[in-house]
């Protein structure tokens, strides 16, 4: 009833918001693993009505012709090459951030440090300089450091508002929810838990204590679950053999995280995800926790809540990583011309 009931909110926001001007996503990377399945699950939006790519594959514009003969109402546009992001993200109101290379078996996120993260800051400086107001979402990796060299970069623009800018951890709440129902016999789409902290390995902290509905584990299977919470991104590395890393599971999160945007744009009321975003939740300055979106951005940062001693251990183990990922990342942006 209840979801039947936000359709239709859902829908009459489109409907409203199409007799003005719809709303335009970027995706950035939006020819790669990631990028191509997003926008396929985006141009079945109807909260959106321009969806941008920007790659600098030379398969964009194929990509676009593709996407663009889907029957729905959305125009999508091809920018190839960073002299045409300006054109991609003008006038956005979301860019999501999925370009960079993936991880092969025995590397860590950090290990993409180096490629990906000048990646995203020539990216974040345009958007910086366009569309400034635009909510973004980085999904490349590391995420720990990307978000925190993003921010410097808009801050040396004097465009940073950090109820703006979002580091995509939608996934491993999507992962905790299907693992649990999974084990507990529950239907997935009815399990919600919170996971905070980062995104890489003991940086990644599922509350299960505060899952809903409420769920039991003897201690030896919580261990095990949180372990492979922790680590599933890397058990899909070494599935795909150095093939990549998740794509299609990502592009549903990304999707979701996405849709959560346009929604609470367009006025929706209680959109909720979790987040790596700027935080005094806790000593670390950035962190993920379930925050309230609006209009603007975050409007309500919900915090941790109660912890169980377990839960208060792994948030001990994550803090030293995400200490060090962050200042990497914020050096990186502080020296980015
Ligand atoms: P991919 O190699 O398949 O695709 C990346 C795309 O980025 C390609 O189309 C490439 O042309 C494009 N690209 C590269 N440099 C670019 C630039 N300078 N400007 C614009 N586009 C550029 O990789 P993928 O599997 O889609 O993964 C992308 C990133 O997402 C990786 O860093 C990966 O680690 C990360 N990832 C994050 C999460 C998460 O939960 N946050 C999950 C999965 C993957
Ligand atoms: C994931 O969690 O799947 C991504 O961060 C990709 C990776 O390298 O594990």
């Amino acid at each position: 009833m209840f979801s039947k009931l936000l359709k239709n909110v859902i829908n009459q926001g489109a409907r409203q918001y199409s007799s003005k001007k719809g709303l335009k996503v970027t995706v950035c990377g939006g020819s790669g693993g990631i990028g191509q399945p997003l926008s396929l699950l985006l141009k079945q939006s109807p909260l959106i009505t321009d969806l941008s790519i920007y790659d600098i594959a030379p398969v964009t514009p194929g990509v676009v012709a593709d996407l663009s003969h889907m029957d729905t109402n959305s125009n999508v546009t091809s920018h190839v090459g960073l002299d045409n992001l300006k054109d991609a993200v003008a006038d956005t109101d979301v860019v999501i951030i999925p370009a960079g290379i993936p991880r092969k078996p025995g590397m860590t996120r950090d290990d993409l440090f180096n490629t990906n993260i000048s990646i995203v800051c020539d990216i974040i400086k345009v958007i910086g300089q366009v569309s400034p107001h635009a909510l973004v979402g980085i999904i490349s990796n590391p995420v720990n450091s990307a978000v925190p060299a993003a921010a410097e970069i808009l801050k040396k623009l004097n465009v940073y508002d950090p109820k703006r800018l979002f580091g995509v951890t939608t996934l491993d709440i999507v992962r905790s929810n299907r693992f649990i129902a999974e084990l507990k016999g529950l239907n997935a789409t009815d399990v919600n838990v919170p996971v905070i902290g980062g995104h890489s390995g003991p940086t990644i902290i599922p509350l299960i204590s505060q899952c809903t509905p409420q769920v039991k584990f003897d201690h030896d299977v919580l261990v095990k679950l949180t372990k492979r919470i922790q680590e599933a991104g890397t058990e899909v590395v070494q599935a795909k053999a150095g093939a990549g890393s998740a794509t299609l599971s990502m592009a549903f999160a990304g999707a979701k995280f996405t849709t959560s945007m346009c929604r609470a744009i367009l006025g929706e009321p209680n959109v909720v995800e979790c987040s790596f975003v700027e935080s005094t939740v806790t000593d670390s300055p950035y962190f993920s926790t379930p925050v309230l979106i609006g209009k603007n951005g975050i409007e309500k940062n919900f915090g941790m809540g109660n912890l169980s001693d377990f839960e208060k251990d792994l948030l001990k183990a994550a803090l030293p990583e995400l200490a060090s990922n962050i200042k990497k990342g914020a050096d990186f942006g502080k020296n980015y011309k």
